[in-house]
């Protein structure tokens, strides 16, 4: 495995492996001093061309503890500013002689077309509305951690599903776990095409929360994602809350054993209460702390595995 572009390139087994080794990653977080000399001497970009916290800050921790030499370039404070090319950029960086360049970027594709451009790895870290495959791997460890094998389990994926980059990876990623997997959005924030897409795989669709929630192992609340709005989906943010808001009346819908998780940034009131992310039954802090040991293996993978240019 040389990049990380989609979940769509790996197959259940792969999938498997990057989380087994997570759970080795996931012993070295805990330690007091973290540090392993696997990745001494390589060299990671993290080039973020739209805003993050989760992701670029545990992709630049997992290099560091990993003995990498990590280095964080943005859109803004870069020659991107001077309308330098995305392809001069890329080129640029990689005369450098880096390794790996671990990706964000607002247009889908964009990670996939850089790594025609240079010789490096690429990571993608969420382009557009397309993936957004690391988010995707430290869900489902997540969800194993708490649930067991997730095959025949009942995950239902919520909220603003249209420009939801972590729908595409986390849909990819559950099915080929062989999880069952229920889409819950109001009509106008369903993917349009959502019937082709369910004719070529099975999952189920629905627009009725309250009567979801009870069959449920776990929820994925997603964040009604505004800066990709260009009109009004929905009345107003009240009615949102109500009719697909993950409330305290909702979360008494659920099955006693079953987990709430959302990949954050969290807009609470809106898609979930304070109740619901703050409930015993969340794991978003548990999400977050798992995206350093997934993205440590999945770096070990990438830069120290087999078929790597290491
Ligand atoms: N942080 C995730 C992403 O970048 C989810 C979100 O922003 O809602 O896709
Ligand atoms: N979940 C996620 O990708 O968060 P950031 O946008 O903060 O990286």
């Amino acid at each position: 495995m040389k990049h990380l572009l989609s979940i769509a390139d790996l197959s259940r087994d792969e999938i498997g492996e990057i989380m087994d080794t997570a759970i080795s990653m996931h012993d070295v977080q805990r330690r007091q001093v973290k540090k392993l000399p696997t990745l001494r001497g390589r060299t990671i970009i993290n080039f973020f061309f739209e805003d993050s916290t989760r992701t670029r800050s545990s992709f630049e921790i997992a290099g560091k503890w990993m003995s990498a030499d990590t280095i964080n370039l943005t859109g803004k404070g870069t020659s991107v500013s001077k309308g330098e090319s995305l392809r001069d950029t890329v080129k640029t960086v990689d005369a450098m002689g880096v390794d790996m360049m671990i990706v964000r970027h607002m247009a889908s594709g964009a990670p996939a077309q850089i790594a025609q451009w240079t010789n490096c790895s690429i990571v993608n870290a969420g382009d557009g509305m397309h993936e957004h495959p690391s988010q995707a791997l430290l869900d489902a460890y997540t969800l194993r951690s708490k649930l067991g094998d997730l095959d025949g389990k009942h995950i239902a994926i919520v909220g603003d599903l249209t420009h939801s980059r972590v729908l595409r990876s986390n849909l990819l990623c559950l099915r080929a776990l062989g999880a069952n997997v229920t889409l819950v959005a109001p009509p106008t924030l369903m993917p349009s095409g959502i019937g082709s897409w369910a004719a070529t795989d099975s999952f189920e669709v629905s627009y009725d929360l309250d009567a979801v929630l009870p069959h449920v192992d776990a929820v994925m609340m997603l964040r009604v994602q505004r800066e990709r709005m260009s009109g009004g989906y929905f009345p107003t943010a009240r009615e949102y809350a109500v009719r697909y808001g993950l409330t305290a009346r909702r979360l008494a819908l659920m099955p006693r054993h079953a987990v709430i998780t959302h990949p954050g940034p969290m807009n609470r009131g809106l898609e979930i209460s304070a109740d619901a992310a703050d409930d015993a039954q969340s794991l978003v802090l548990d999400q977050v702390s798992a995206g350093v040991a997934v993205r440590m293996s999945i770096l070990f993978h990438l830069l120290s595995g087999e078929g790597s240019s290491a």
